[in-house]
């Protein structure tokens, strides 16, 4: 049985008072979502602060990106080790912000989950397509090819290890999500293609749903067999909404 695993991508949102007061409300609250596990992704700086506040609970904190590099002259990058010296468990890599901002491909996006699984971090590696591509019907090849540029840089070991989250570019941030049976449609896909590699990796594997994923749409998208969480964007920075998701997903 798979834990559902509700993740906050804060982005780049927040200042010190105010991950305090968003810090303390998941907190105050994180008893009612036991059932599920609780993580935030937050900016480097602000690392240490959820070290200091979620250190001894059971919500796990984590980056939004990591180097494909172990360490030595990359300017401006963070480190794997770094982050597990920071107490992260997870970082979010090949976020579509990323790929499409900074021009991050697959192979990249690979390299760094390769990365983060040698130094013990869990990678949760975005994958999705824009809504040209699904009104192409090019979803399951776009997305597809993304899962299998990491599936060849990792072995079958670190394949178990990895998250991955289905997030299609269309629905990140717009209030347009994607519904229960279209989300479930790519998510079983990518499902299959990991069992290809190992069956018991796939049956270990959570696949995420982010986009505009809500209080009022959590339930439903939850409910389907092959969503097991939700990467969490913009209700991620409210904990009454943040903690209403987690409890919809019991
Ligand atoms: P959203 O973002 O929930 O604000 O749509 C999700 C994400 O980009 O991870």
């Amino acid at each position: 049985m798979r834990r559902t695993l509700i993740a906050g991508n804060w982005k780049m949102n927040g200042s010190l008072s105010a991950n305090a007061a968003l810090l303390a409300g998941i907190k105050a609250g994180a008893g009612k979502a036991r059932s599920c596990e609780l993580l935030v992704c937050a900016p480097f700086p602000y690392l240490a602060q959820c070290q200091g506040e979620l250190a001894g609970t059971a919500i796990a904190w984590g980056a939004q990106d990591v180097s494909e590099h172990a360490s030595g002259a990359y300017t401006g990058n963070v480190a794997a080790a770094m982050l597990r010296e920071f107490g992260c468990a997870y970082v979010i890599v090949g976020h579509s912000e990323r790929r499409t901002y900074q021009g991050e491909s697959s192979e990249m996006v690979a390299k760094k989950a390769a990365r983060a699984l040698q130094a013990g971090l869990i990678p949760i590696i975005c994958v999705g397509e824009t809504l040209e591509e699904r009104q192409a019907a090019q979803t399951d090849a776009v997305v597809g090819k993304q899962l299998d540029a990491v599936l060849e840089a990792l072995n079958d070991e670190e394949v178990g290890r990895m998250v991955v989250a289905y997030e299609p570019l269309w629905a990140i941030g717009t209030g347009v999500t994607a519904t229960p049976d279209m989300a479930q449609a790519v998510h079983a896909m990518l499902r299959a293609k990991i069992a290809a590699r190992s069956a018991a990796a796939a049956d270990r594997v959570k696949i995420l749903y982010g986009g505009s994923m809500k209080p009022d749409n959590a339930a439903q998208l939850l409910a389907m067999p092959d969503i097991d969480g939700g990467l969490i964007g913009g209700a991620s920075l409210k904990a009454e909404d943040f903690l209403a998701i987690a409890s919809a997903s019991a």
